[in-house]
């Protein structure tokens, strides 16, 4: 198989094969995934080797919002590379980006903008640090790669293993930054309470996507908002996987609590590197007064993407296909489960989806349950994310594909020969070093 010498290549060449965690093929199918695309379109990939397969797990990792190679988008983008990406002047689409965000997020004035998600977090936190005088940084989840964040494993191993991404290690992260990171859990607000009453004065943000994995409890998001607030700390969420998913926007204009900052990247701009800071102007000025600059956060492709993905998502109704493909999806994990007899948990919101199986042999199943998909077809992990491209047929032929599939894991089990059908290695989880 083409894709995985390749990345045999790579992992000598490239220290971890990959640039992104959750693209690397051990991950999903150790020696069979497909490893890297030669054509992508729709929901459609075709790898090294001339397969194509239909894409039923992460589409870009979240990124491609519409689909693959998206014609609106992908035109937008031709017609601004014909008149040219990056000159000495600035590219107009950056004010007409800003005005459309703030048109979304009313409680919004001012807006920056970087290529990355990890980086607009730390663009975001460096505001507020900027914009309070402190330090400290009061966290619930995963935001990324930077200094800031993994601050928070410093002499305290386990402080990030709750919070998506288990086992970041901080080597390379300057010590002096312990104490400076500090997590609570999410509807966890008494964590967050007993971190304020010792830090009342040196918290500089407050830091958490307003919904991820759970429902938030009663009043906790107000509560939070309340605190931030009262303490003088900026209260910043992170959208860059929530955000253009479930509304047009931040998952926060339907929870009704508006923050000091927000922060998109991913689906924003369909696949092309965009992010942006969105926040209050008092907070948003404190940009001034501190040193955020880089030359190609200034490139037009970006927001060029952006422009023509959010005015699609909009036009479309995106969110409302994504919200449906994602129920019938989730509900179809289920149903194939109870068919089986495979104990299923499936949770998540609808547009941003996972399962585990309630299973000792969780890891052999989930490895064997990608296994036989690959070989119907699909690209399936235990995660999905729905795209505009997705339709209703595709998704009743994957329907079918995961009932049989649930079928075969089942009756593995019966047999006891759930390992021995595997090709390759079980998958890897969380973050491990690779051998
Ligand atoms: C909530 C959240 N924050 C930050 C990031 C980091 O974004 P990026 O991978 O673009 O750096 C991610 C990526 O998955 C994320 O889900």
């Amino acid at each position: 198989m083409k894709g995985w010498d390749l990345f045999e290549v790579a992992r000598r060449i490239i220290p971890g094969g990959t640039q992104l965690l959750s693209k690397r093929p051990s991950m999903f199918l150790p020696q069979q995934w497909p490893s890297y695309f030669a054509k992508a379109r729709g929901t459609e990939v075709t790898d090294l080797d001339g397969k194509t397969y239909i894409d039923m797990s992460m589409m870009g990792i979240g990124a491609c919002v519409l689909g693959y190679a998206d014609p609106d988008v992908d035109r937008a983008v031709k017609a601004a590379i014909d008149d040219g990406v990056a000159t000495t002047l600035n590219a107009p689409e950056e004010v007409e980006l800003a005005e459309l965000l703030l048109e979304l997020h009313p409680w919004a004035g001012m807006v920056r903008y970087s290529r990355g998600g990890g980086e607009a977090m730390a663009i975001a936190v460096r505001i507020a640090r900027a914009h309070t005088g402190r330090d400290k940084i009061a966290f619930c989840g995963y935001h990324g790669w930077s200094d800031w964040y993994l601050a928070a494993n410093l002499g305290e191993d386990e402080a990030l293993d709750a919070h998506l991404l288990p086992g970041l290690e901080p080597r390379g992260v300057p010590r002096g930054l312990q104490g400076t990171a500090l997590p609570f859990h999410y509807n966890q607000i008494d964590e967050l309470k007993s971190i304020v009453k010792s830090n009342r004065d040196s918290l500089a943000a407050i830091v958490m996507e307003p919904q991820r994995g759970n429902e938030p409890a009663p009043g906790f998001l107000q509560e939070i908002r309340t605190i931030a607030s009262e303490i003088g700390a900026v209260l910043i969420f992170d959208e860059i996987t929530t955000g253009f998913r479930m509304t047009d926007g931040g998952i926060h204009l339907l929870l009704n609590v508006s923050p000091d900052i927000a922060v998109f990247a991913k689906a924003m701009a369909n696949g092309y590197a965009m992010s942006a800071v969105i926040g209050t102007e008092e907070v948003m000025q404190a940009a001034q007064s501190t040193f955020i600059s880089s030359t190609n956060w200034t490139e037009r492709i970006g927001p060029v993407a952006a422009l023509a993905t959010i005015r699609k998502f909009r036009r479309y109704k995106v969110a409302d296909h994504l919200i449906a493909i994602g129920n019938q999806v989730m509900d179809g994990w289920k149903t194939a489960a109870r068919k089986a007899g495979l104990k299923l948990h499936a949770s998540g919101l609808p547009s941003l989806c996972h399962f585990a199986f309630e299973h000792e042999e969780e890891l052999v199943l989930t490895t064997l349950f990608t296994q036989i998909m690959l070989e119907k077809g699909y690209l399936a992990c235990t995660q999905f994310k729905p795209s505009f491209a997705h339709t209703q047929q595709q998704v009743d032929g994957f329907l079918v594909a995961l009932e049989d599939a649930f079928a075969i894991l089942a009756e593995s089990l019966d047999r006891g020969t759930s390992a021995s059908l595997l090709k390759g290695p079980v998958a890897q989880r969380g973050f491990y070093r690779l051998t």
